[in-house]
């Protein structure tokens, strides 16, 4: 099991009597109250942070197809209160112990006159960092299968916050730029949606634990700070199908005072069920990778067979030993299966020039794992009839790696990635995948939501405008300020396969497109952007052509016991800092958007009384994204806990520190 210990946990259960005044739960250090209340049969809760409005009365309910609807007419039958204490060890992830403590409240709601004899629960958990509620729609003699059409759920923020979103609908629109807008002009997006507040606050708008439902997007009006949940549909129209599955996701909203803590959040983690794959940490491992993959994207090379051909034996022998010489631990290669050419995809016959059981040989040999990949096309019906026998090819051949793909507007021509429809499919590929002791990376995914602590073989996922945007985006790439916004928006669900680490900027495919950082920059992205699958996505002989500081790469992990954000705002700057599982060492991504701007990285965060020495990886001389990316200065200097590192970066530029410890 992902669960090593659990400390103490408390669960309190006392019946509250039914009255009409507001139901109240606290977060276990009083700083956030919820109210749950009635008025006029209409269910409502608001959520207070230190005695402000975070939410004002916002309505709860759920609209049903054919019958009577869950949105009126509503009292409280009973409540109930609960208390969590719990700390838990995932089986990888930005720290080794999560604190899981939380009050809850639970209210079963009926209407008397409507439909009586129904009932539905609405449960709300209180966390010191925010708040989760879900809906619960127990079988009973007046509830049987059912059919939602939409949610009532409004979260009615207390003022026209700043905010951060992508729009919910549109072709990849999972790999939109975050844009930075007032509440209500948002229009209608995706979650995480992340806000800010004219005092500070943080907070992030989000789900969790998406298993047979659709996902949830909100909507915005003009005028109005309020957002009102809208699920995807089915193309006819049905939301979701309620059939053995008989509750929502968690509706989340973390609070924070920066956005750094709102970053550490584990909310959307503790809202889903612990580990359930019982030997997962025996092929879910960390890795760093490489790739025969910038390679199509820069052309040297084609997926489909041929002259060029990128997955043959012999090439990926020389990725494998360029790994291995370089401590990486996996090497994805895409386009090793027909057909390629037609994308009418088998799963289980290799070109012929892709020795599999070879390869895998080979790399045994060599301590280096084969990363395979499954490219549907989204044709999710022949994807489904071969994808036991395509992950047995894997296993049978030692493998324990999987990269899958969804490109193309709908899946099997019909249905949104995020639909019911999409969500059911890809929780049958993680739990297949489990099976066979596979671990995914997830391209075109749904929007993650923490199902990695129950399925820990769900280590990394795209759903991000990621470094191959770089490659071949009409617009120029991806704009400076795009990665130091990703940890605070996309990365708040989880991993990103982003595939940072260019060393060539020059794009000869695409000229007027390139990757808009420095080298720096792109060292710091490898801390920055969180994934325990890590890609260092160039092509390998930009690194051979490097060595210097390629070699912070190298050495950097990919699993973490801690992480803090020294300094961070949204779209500007980030500091992150990790310390290695399993060793005394830190390393440090700082990296700053369109300004230049001279990083005050605090080492509060070091054992005090040590010293640690400063290997820094930061721009050179007038190195900025748009003149020169490529300077960079490698030195070092002995620090300690009570020093802060003052560091200049230019546009787009940034620095990645390692830090060894050297006295306790
Ligand atoms: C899009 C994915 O994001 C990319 O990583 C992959 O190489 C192509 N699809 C082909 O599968």
């Amino acid at each position: 099991m992902g669960i090593k210990s659990v400390l103490f946990t408390v669960m309190a259960a006392s019946a509250l009597m039914v009255s009409a005044k507001p139901l109240t739960v606290s977060s276990p250090d009083n700083s956030i109250s919820l109210k749950f209340d009635t008025d006029k049969g209409i269910a409502q809760y608001s959520v207070e942070r230190n005695g402000k409005t975070i939410l004002n009365p916002s309505r709860l309910g759920i609209d049903i197809k054919d019958g009577v609807d869950f949105s009126e007419g509503f009292s409280v039958a009973r409540s109930s209160q609960d208390s969590h204490s719990e700390t838990w060890r995932p089986v990888w992830g930005e720290e080794a112990e999560i604190a899981d403590n939380y009050n809850e409240l639970r209210v079963t709601l009926a209407q008397k006159k409507l439909a009586p004899g129904r009932t539905l629960d609405i449960v709300f958990r209180v966390f010191n960092d925010g708040i989760g509620f879900r809906y619960e729609f127990p079988r009973q003699k007046d509830l049987g299968d059912f059919t939602i059409m939409n949610e009532l759920t409004e979260f009615a923020f207390a003022d026209n916050h700043t905010t951060w979103s992508i729009p919910a609908e549109g072709y990849r629109f999972y790999e939109a730029l975050f844009r930075e807008l007032p509440l209500d002009s948002m229009g209608y997006v995706s979650t995480p949606v992340t806000l800010r507040a004219s005092d500070g606050t943080h907070m992030a708008l989000h789900q969790a634990n998406l298993t047979d439902y659709a996902a949830m997007n909100v909507e915005a009006t003009p005028g109005s700070n309020t957002l009102r949940a809208r699920l995807t549909p089915w193309m006819n129209g049905d939301a979701v199908y309620v059939t053995n599955v008989r509750v929502s996701p968690w509706r989340t909203l973390i609070i924070a005072d920066n956005a750094g803590n709102m970053a550490l959040s584990r909310i959307m983690l503790n809202l889903n069920e612990p580990c359930a794959i019982e030997n997962a940490e025996e092929f879910c491992k960390p890795q760093r990778y490489i790739g025969v993959w910038w390679c199509y994207h820069m052309k040297t090379a084609t997926w489909e067979a041929g002259e060029n051909h990128g997955a043959t034996t012999e090439n990926v022998k020389r990725y494998m030993d360029f790994a291995a010489r370089h401590n990486f631990g996996g090497v994805l290669v895409e386009g090793w299966n027909h057909d390629w050419a037609t994308w009418d995809f088998s799963f289980t016959r290799p070109y012929e020039d892709f020795d599999i059981a070879e390869i895998n040989r080979y790399g045994r040999e060599k301590g280096v794992a084969l990363i395979g990949h499954h490219e549907t096309g989204g044709k999710l019906a022949n994807y489904e009839r071969q994808m036991a026998d395509g992950m047995k090819l894997y296993k049978d051949n030692g493998m324990h790696y999987v990269k899958t793909g969804y490109v193309g507007d709908l899946l099997d021509d019909k249905e949104r990635h995020s639909s019911q429809f999409g969500v059911r499919h890809y929780r049958k590929v993680i739990e297949t995948a489990a099976a066979h002791n596979l671990a995914i990376d997830n391209h075109e995914p749904v929007m993650p939501t923490g199902l990695q602590r129950t399925y820990p073989n769900l280590m990394t996922q795209e759903g991000v405008r990621g470094q191959e945007w770089d490659a071949w985006c009409p617009e120029g790439g991806n704009p400076p300020s795009h990665t130091v916004t990703l940890p605070f928006t996309r990365g708040l669900a989880g991993p990103m396969d982003f595939t940072p680490v260019t060393f060539r900027f020059e794009n000869p495919v695409m000229p007027q497109t390139h990757v808009n950082t420095t080298l720096a920059k792109q060292l710091a992205l490898f801390v920055i952007l969180y994934s325990p699958l890590q890609m260092a996505s160039d092509e390998i002989e930009n690194y051979e052509a490097n060595p210097g500081p390629f070699q912070f790469v190298c050495d950097c992990p990919t699993d973490w016991e801690r992480t803090v954000f020294p300094e961070a705002e949204i779209g500007k700057y980030i500091t992150t800092a990790r310390k290695e599982k399993g060793g005394d060492s830190w390393f440090v991504g700082s990296a700053t958007g369109d300004e230049a701007r001279v990083a005050n990285i605090n080492l509060a965060f070091l054992d005090p009384g040590c010293t640690y020495r400063a290997t820094i990886y930061r721009d050179g001389e007038n190195a900025n994204y748009d003149t020169d990316p490529y300077p960079v200065i490698i030195e070092q200097k002995d620090v300690t806990s009570d020093m802060a590192l003052n560091i200049p970066q230019g546009r787009s530029g940034g620095c990645a520190i390692k830090l060894t410890k050297l006295s306790k």
